[in-house]
């Protein structure tokens, strides 16, 4: 695997790729790689002729009170991680690289960043959306996989391809989880070992919620009270637990299909976010 720091010299290098004709799988993350992050590079060297991983930790989708100093960083790991995996090209841009000096261009999205999580984290997906774009500029990868884990970074990302014009490919993919059903975070780190046992009610309770739907049962104040009920005694904080449009991420006053179930909540001083998509009832 080649690593690359450069902006412009992993431009130019997946420009040589194209130029070849070979197909490009590019996975944006922030490092801290798990097998969440690693399905993504599977999932995209089974697509593609070559593919990238990007490790940048963007300083512009963090707030100010959040967790950006202490994001876990564990460069050797991560490379060898992907080394295994066999992805080909390894970019790791510096901050400095990504935004130099009298940076000043944002890429602002519209309402589809507004509900969820863009209500407690303002400017979050401005950062995501920019970086985002940035990435795409430098990779121009014919595929961009992303993880349902994030299901607005994802509604968002498929958004800015279409009002960008990006000529990309996106490839969304199921959430890892861990055995007891935890979705798998680089934060789930910050877990110490009471919280981590707490943590398992955050799927539990959409889990049920999912169940709950395919047995037939349509009133959402009763979808939720019931997820509620699992959750709430177990975690510090619910952010929000809203059952919205799978797609456009508007919030349902009725349970229908295409929904997803969404949460974010604090276990400690931890924020995690989970969500299930609703199948058709059986
Ligand atoms: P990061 O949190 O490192 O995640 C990188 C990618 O891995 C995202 O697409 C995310 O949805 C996916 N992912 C994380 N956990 C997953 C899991 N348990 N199962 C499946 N996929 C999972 O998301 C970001 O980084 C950043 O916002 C980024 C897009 C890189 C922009 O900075």
């Amino acid at each position: 695997m080649k690593l690359v720091r450069k902006p412009d010299a992993f431009r130019k290098i997946m420009e040589e790729e194209r130029r070849k004709g070979r197909s490009l799988g590019f996975v944006p993350t922030m490092g801290a790689l798990h097998e969440g992050h690693l399905s993504l590079v599977r999932a995209a060297k089974k697509e593609n002729d070559r593919v990238a991983v990007s490790i940048f930790v963007n300083p512009a989708q963090f707030g100010p009170k959040e967790d950006l100093s202490k994001y876990p960083r564990p460069v050797a790991r991560d490379r060898r991680l992907l080394e295994k995996v066999k992805a080909d090209y390894l970019f790791m841009p510096s901050a400095r690289d990504m935004y130099p000096e009298g940076f000043q261009t944002y890429v602002d999205p519209g309402p589809i960043a507004e509900g969820l999580c863009g209500k407690y984290r303002p400017g979050h997906f401005r950062g995501v959306a920019t970086v985002v774009a940035k990435l795409f500029q430098a990779a121009r990868p014919h595929r961009a996989y992303f993880g349902i884990k994030d299901l607005q970074q994802c509604r968002v990302v498929a958004q800015l391809i279409r009002d960008l014009d990006f000529d990309i490919r996106l490839r969304v993919m199921p959430i890892v989880r861990e055995p007891d059903g935890l979705a798998m975070s680089s934060r789930n780190a910050y877990l110490g070992t009471r919280d981590r046992e707490r943590a398992r009610a955050v799927s539990q309770a959409l889990f049920l919620a999912r169940k709950k739907f395919a047995e037939g049962e349509r009133n959402l104040s009763r979808l939720r009270r019931a997820a509620l009920d699992i959750l709430a005694p177990q975690v510090d904080r619910v952010q929000y637990l809203e059952f919205v449009d799978a797609e456009t991420l508007e919030p349902l006053r009725k349970a229908r299909l295409p929904m997803a179930a969404a949460v974010a909540c604090y276990v400690g001083k931890t924020r995690l976010i989970d969500n299930v998509i609703m199948g058709p009832s059986k």
